[in-house]
């Protein structure tokens, strides 16, 4: 099989993206599809273990499979906490997107499917000059958005549907995600994105529910994750994710919400 890779974008930071990456790949693995997860640039390291690591490069090490070598699947790991740009700057680091596309490139060599996990939101910045944009450019791959289910969501979510499109790439599909379990009208504003993204021709790939304070793929306490992966599984369209995939890229449809 020839590899295909998706690109997880998010309405914003800690929306899900490492969330929904997770599930993606190890529900492609349950499949039988050797996939890898690839986080380009990760900002924010703590010492665990006699070693620097970063939170979202484990749970993407944690889901891939085979098992993955952790500098694979991370070409920037950067210690500071913040925007991508201003990590990499007090790294005296220059993140550079021929590196990440050689990343991606090694990884895609022997895998069938390759979630790249951005960073931040659509536009955050990772130099002066270039965004997450640039590095999503540079892979080239259909661009999957995560929604964070908060109060401003329908606004980022359109803001980045623009921009996606803008950029030339296509936003194949969005999934809904439930990060705040208090939100109230959490399906009139599913129902408003499922008809201003499916004007665009972006169809919905699924609706997480709120799994719960503390429940993640890479929790120790298997039953629960595994609970909890099952119940995630059910509430994603795999086949027609890994299908989208592999479609040639191309923009369905003009900007614009039409209502209907
Ligand atoms: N459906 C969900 N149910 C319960 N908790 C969730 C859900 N989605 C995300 N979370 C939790 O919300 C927090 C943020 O999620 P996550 O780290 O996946 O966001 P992110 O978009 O990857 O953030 P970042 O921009 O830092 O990479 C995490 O603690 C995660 O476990
Ligand atoms: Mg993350």
């Amino acid at each position: 099989m020839t590899c295909t890779g998706i690109f997880i974008a998010g309405t914003d930071t800690g929306v899900g993206k490492s969330h929904v990456s997770s599930h993606l790949l190890r529900a492609a693995s349950r499949r039988g599809l050797r996939v890898a997860g690839l986080k380009p640039v990760a900002a924010g390291t703590t010492f665990v273990d006699g070693r620097w690591q970063n939170d979202d490069v484990e749970a993407l090490v944690a889901a891939s499979h085979p098992p993955l070598d952790r500098a694979r699947a991370c070409p920037y790991l950067l210690a500071e906490p913040a925007s991508p740009h201003i990590a990499a700057a007090m790294a005296g680091v220059v993140i550079e997107t021929p590196v990440v596309t050689a990343a991606y490139g090694a990884l895609a060599a022997e895998r069938d499917w390759i979630v790249v996990e951005g960073s931040g939101g659509w536009s955050a910045p990772i130099s002066t000059r270039q965004t997450m944009a640039d590095i999503a450019v540079a892979l080239g791959l259909p661009v999957l958005l995560v929604v964070g289910l908060r109060l401003g969501c329908l606004n980022h979510a359109m803001l980045t549907a623009a921009a996606v499109r803008a950029s030339g790439l296509r936003l194949a599909g969005w999934i809904a995600n439930e990060i705040d379990p208090a939100m109230p009208h959490k399906g009139a504003n599913i129902a408003w994105l499922d008809q201003a993204l499916g004007n665009l021709g972006v169809p919905r790939w699924g609706h997480l529910p709120w799994a719960g304070d503390g429940i993640d793929p890479t929790d120790s306490r298997a039953r629960t994750a595994e609970e909890s992966h099952a119940a995630t599984c059910e509430a994603l369209d795999m086949e027609t994710l890994l299908s989208a995939s592999r479609a040639p890229q191309a923009l369905a449809k003009p900007i614009g919400i039409k209502p209907k």
